[in-house]
């Protein structure tokens, strides 16, 4: 039998959810949410954006965070964090989330969902925090010290989700070992604080993407810092010019063949899953017309399926007034939920006076 913890087994319960949401989506409380280090790119939207907005049509409790503390788990400022915030529900509302139906906030503007920090953290040991393998990634490939916060974010993370008691939570399989925290403390919670009384939190769940992970220009893992990502924010002009300085081959006839070309499969690959066309088909109809015809075909493809997405952004982007209101009254609304959630851990744990 495999361990409780396994991906296997966290995928069966993820299929399980998947096949029951259209059918009681008024049982599930989604939760989920990005650090604002930067803009959100393609990757974010068809790995999880356009998911996030399809819950919430289908009448999901839909919860989306911009984890503003996250940012300083590995690295040493703040800079841009306000400009990043509010790009953030500028990319939000354009792609489809809607602020009367899911709520929008950042996590250091609700003290009471911070507060659960303390119960929280008394139920987890180090030797299970420093196992964490994506606490380790992360500090190897940022080179920053294992800080009291870098090692205890997750723990963090448990109160962003269980301070709303959401029940689901789309992440990628590299946030599996935090949902495992996640459900860890909930479940010790309420065994140890809730013995005749009803369990204040709920069992929590991954859900995980089906579709797999698009690559970035160049083939490798979509991201800012390679240069090798597509805002959403982007022009048309500024994407055509981060498409044109993409690293293909020599080779003219277009196939695609990740292993072996990353590039051009990375360009092929992008211009599917904006057409909704496949890889091969693409390649086949481009053939010897080369890489110059190719990421003229990328850059028309991604600037269709994203020119509406864009327009709209554009009426945010000149309404900084709205955003800044979304932003304050998810936070509003995330205080009310977060008062009453520590209003019922204090109960439960005899601390009222
Ligand atoms: N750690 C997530 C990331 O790096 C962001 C995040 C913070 C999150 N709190 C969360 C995701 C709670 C899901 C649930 O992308």
């Amino acid at each position: 039998m495999p361990n409780e913890g396994s991906y296997e087994v966290a995928l069966e319960r993820s299929e399980r959810i998947r096949t029951d949401l259209p059918e009681h989506p008024e049982r599930y409380t989604m939760l989920t949410g990005d650090r604002p280090t930067g803009r959100l790119h393609l990757g974010h939207y068809f790995g999880t954006l356009q998911n996030r907005v399809e819950l919430q049509n289908m009448g999901v409790h839909t919860n989306v965070l911009i984890a503003d503390y996250q940012v300083i788990t590995d690295r040493d400022t703040t800079e841009h964090i306000r400009d990043n915030v509010y790009n953030m529900v500028m990319d939000y509302l354009a792609c489809g989330l809607d602020p009367d139906k899911t709520m929008i906030y950042t996590h250091s503007s609700v003290p009471a969902a911070n507060q659960l920090m303390l119960p929280f953290l008394s139920l987890v040991s180090e030797a299970e925090l420093s196992r964490n393998p994506t606490v380790k990634a992360e500090m190897e490939a940022s080179g920053h010290e294992l800080t009291g916060l870098l090692l205890t974010y997750p723990v963090h993370q448990a109160c962003d989700i269980l301070f709303c008691k959401g029940n689901v939570v789309p992440v990628g399989r590299d946030q599996l070992p935090h949902i495992e925290l996640t459900r860890t403390i909930a479940r010790k919670f309420n065994k140890r604080y809730c013995k005749d009384t009803k369990p204040v939190f709920p069992m929590v769940n991954a859900l995980l993407s089906d579709t797999p992970l698009l690559p970035g220009l160049d083939g490798r893992k979509m991201s800012k810092s390679y240069g090798n990502a597509i805002s959403i924010s982007m022009t048309p002009e500024e994407t055509a010019e981060r498409i044109k300085k993409s690293q293909t081959d020599g080779e003219r006839m277009i196939t695609f063949d990740p292993e072996n070309r990353p590039g051009v499969s990375g360009l092929l690959s992008t211009a599917a899953i904006c057409t909704g066309r496949s890889e091969v088909e693409i390649a086949e109809e481009i053939g010897m017309s080369g890489s110059g015809a190719l990421k003229k075909y990328v850059t028309e493809a991604v600037n269709n399926r994203f020119a509406e997405i864009r327009e709209r952004r554009h009426v945010y982007e000149n309404d900084l007034d709205y955003v800044k209101d979304v932003l304050a009254e998810g936070n509003r609304r995330a205080n009310e939920i977060a008062e009453a959630t520590l209003a019922e851990v204090c109960e439960a744990m005899g601390m009222t006076y």
